[in-house]
């Protein structure tokens, strides 16, 4: 019954705890989602990353909820008694009263988040919208009345994303308290290169890959080939796949990428191939792929014996192949009308629909390690609230493009003077007509193929080195602003804060690397050099890293 004191201090606009921290001893904290253990897309990314920081200040009685399913339990979820018995208490009432809870809890929490499904298109035109006229006819009014009930009766109201404040407060009469930014579980490698290292050994397996599909059909240098990619859950337009295919296909017209064609049964068959050649040629490897290269039979009998040579010389006249590689790796439900299979026709490109896994038979990788060995993840979104992939790209130190319609996008607009020198591209998808957005994602990919080897090392070493601006050891600061000032709003006797004030990010920018100059052209292109050389000898790395850390001192104070 003590009287709390919460004490808030800022630095370069950032809240920084300072004093004792909460007496989370006495409190339990929710967290309460359909994603709970529950993978559908970026939310289920939020509770999984934030977990670690927030069982660091709440232990125990931080308490997950989510929906049962019996792979996840398993897979997921580790049995074990109730924390204390407050909650086995709740836990017997429900199950005396025929619900079935789990006495299974991995981790306890609950923050005051209000979430909320708006409507995309709700974005640039919204403010001309009659909201419950639009819920009504869209058949969602009795959720957006949900909605909008809780977020008038929650003590603290949070968005993700400034974009989605402006959102909430046309649609739900309701300003966020605090934004909480989406972080990262960002990963330090002892070896500052180690990360360099990894985009190499995957971008190997990519590469297997991309010869198993394409060999027999055509010829090009895998050393002289961009891996650029898109990812996200199967929303054809939010997810600005449209403005990527469409990209895609104007770069096919600047002489840059991809090819097309057939059925996917081909595909299985050029892996296998492929796999059946790699077995003969252990021992010779060298020669076995100069000759897969040329496509002819060389004189091996000296080398193999009489079996190996059979073997090879089915697989080799199998990659004889007269008909274009597959317009896609797998079969599709709904083929003929499918919005991304329709364009990928139209345009000659090849489709790899999975989500990613390292079972699996064509593809054996995990996203992560996948998304490590491209060069480029490539997000045009019309809509995202935030929008884990392309963070998840730049703590793994791989560039990407983003837009001007998603959180990300803008926190890095707010918080990195030239996100592009960083390997951050901004898709100007706000102000622009979609032809205009088009091309300028275009010209990006454009640019970014224009680069050689050493100038795109160089960018991912800048890129990796905003990590730390999307760490949850500092974002997670905005989530526990959020919980102290709901304690102190409903309990203000027993919890205080000195400075009531909302949590600010604002003021806080990277500077450009310190070897880029300043010029107009400095936000066109960013890498210091992009002419064909690969070395650079006034370029010193290390150098750069070190006086950029020096520059960029605001939030890395954290112990
Ligand atoms: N993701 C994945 N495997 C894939 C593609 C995506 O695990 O093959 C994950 C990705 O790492 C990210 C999430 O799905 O964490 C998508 O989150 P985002 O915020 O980008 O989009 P949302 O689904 O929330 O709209
Ligand atoms: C990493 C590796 C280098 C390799 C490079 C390839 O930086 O450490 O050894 O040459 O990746 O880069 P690229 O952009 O051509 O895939």
């Amino acid at each position: 019954r003590l009287s709390r004191s919460l004490s808030i201090s800022s630095l370069s606009g950032l809240p920084l705890w300072e004093e004792e921290s909460l007496p989370v001893q006495d409190l339990l904290l929710f967290e309460v989602s359909w994603e709970v253990t529950n993978k559908v897309g970026g939310i289920y990314t939020v509770i999984q990353t934030k977990a670690k920081i927030t069982v660091d200040e709440w232990g125990e009685n931080y308490i997950m909820m989510g929906p049962y399913y019996e792979h996840n339990f398993k897979t997921q979820v580790e049995k074990c008694e109730p924390p204390n018995q407050a909650i086995k208490a709740a836990m017997d009432s429900l199950n005396n009263n025929g619900s079935q809870v789990l006495k299974t809890w991995l981790l306890v929490m609950s923050d005051y988040k209000v979430f909320f499904p708006c409507k995309p298109h709700f974005i640039i035109y919204f403010m001309q919208f009659n909201i419950d006229r639009e819920a009504g006819q869209r058949q969602i009014y009795h959720r957006y009345c949900l909605e909008r009930a809780a977020v008038r009766c929650a003590h603290v109201f949070t968005t993700v994303s400034q974009i989605t404040a402006v959102e909430a407060n046309h649609m739900l009469q309701r300003q966020p308290d605090v934004i909480t930014p989406n972080g990262l579980n960002v990963r330090k490698f002892s070896a500052m290169h180690e990360f360099q290292n990894l985009h190499s050994m995957n971008k190997a397996k990519i590469q297997e890959f991309v010869r198993g599909h394409f060999y027999g059909h055509l010829d090009f240098d895998l050393e002289k080939t961009l891996f650029f990619f898109i990812a996200g859950r199967y929303e054809f337009s939010n997810k600005g796949a449209d403005l990527f295919l469409e990209s895609l296909s104007r770069l096919n017209y600047f002489g840059c990428v991809f090819h097309h064609a057939c059925q996917n049964q081909e595909s299985l068959k050029g892996q296998a191939v492929r796999k059946q050649l790699w077995c003969v040629t252990i021992g010779s490897p060298l020669i076995m792929l100069s000759c897969v290269n040329r496509g002819e039979i060389p004189d091996m009998s000296k080398i193999l014996d009489r079996d190996d040579f059979t073997i090879m010389k089915r697989a080799i006249y199998a990659t004889q192949r007269h008909s274009l590689p597959p317009v896609t790796t797998h079969n599709m439900l709904d083929d003929s009308t499918d919005p991304i299979l329709s364009n990928i026709r139209r345009m000659d490109i090849v489709f790899h629909p999975e989500f990613l896994s390292s079972t699996s038979p064509l593809l054996p990788m995990d996203y992560e390690e996948f998304v490590r060995g491209c060069h480029l993840g490539v997000f045009p979104s019309y809509y995202e609230p935030w929008g884990y992939t392309p963070g998840e790209c730049t703590v793994m130190g791989i560039p990407s493009i983003t837009t001007n319609l998603s959180g990300f996008g803008c926190f890095m607009e707010e918080h990195v003077s030239e996100p592009s020198e960083y390997g951050i591209y901004i898709v100007d998808r706000r102000f622009r007509s979609a032809d205009e957005s088009c091309n300028q994602l275009t010209q990006f990919m454009f640019s970014f193929c224009q680069q050689s080897r050493r100038p795109r090392i160089i960018q991912r070493n800048r890129t990796e080195r905003l990590s730390d601006l999307l760490d949850w050891r500092y974002l997670g600061r905005f989530y526990m602003y959020a919980r102290h000032l709901a304690l102190s709003r409903s309990f203000p006797s027993e919890f205080k804060m000195d400075h009531l004030n909302i949590a600010q990010t604002q003021g806080f920018r990277y500077p450009r690397p310190s070897s880029v100059p300043p010029s107009p052209s400095a936000s066109l292109h960013s890498t210091p050099h992009h002419s064909d050389e690969e070395d650079d000898d006034t370029y010193d790395e290390e150098e750069e890293a070190e006086r950029d850390r020096q520059n960029i001192k605001a939030p890395f104070t954290l112990g």
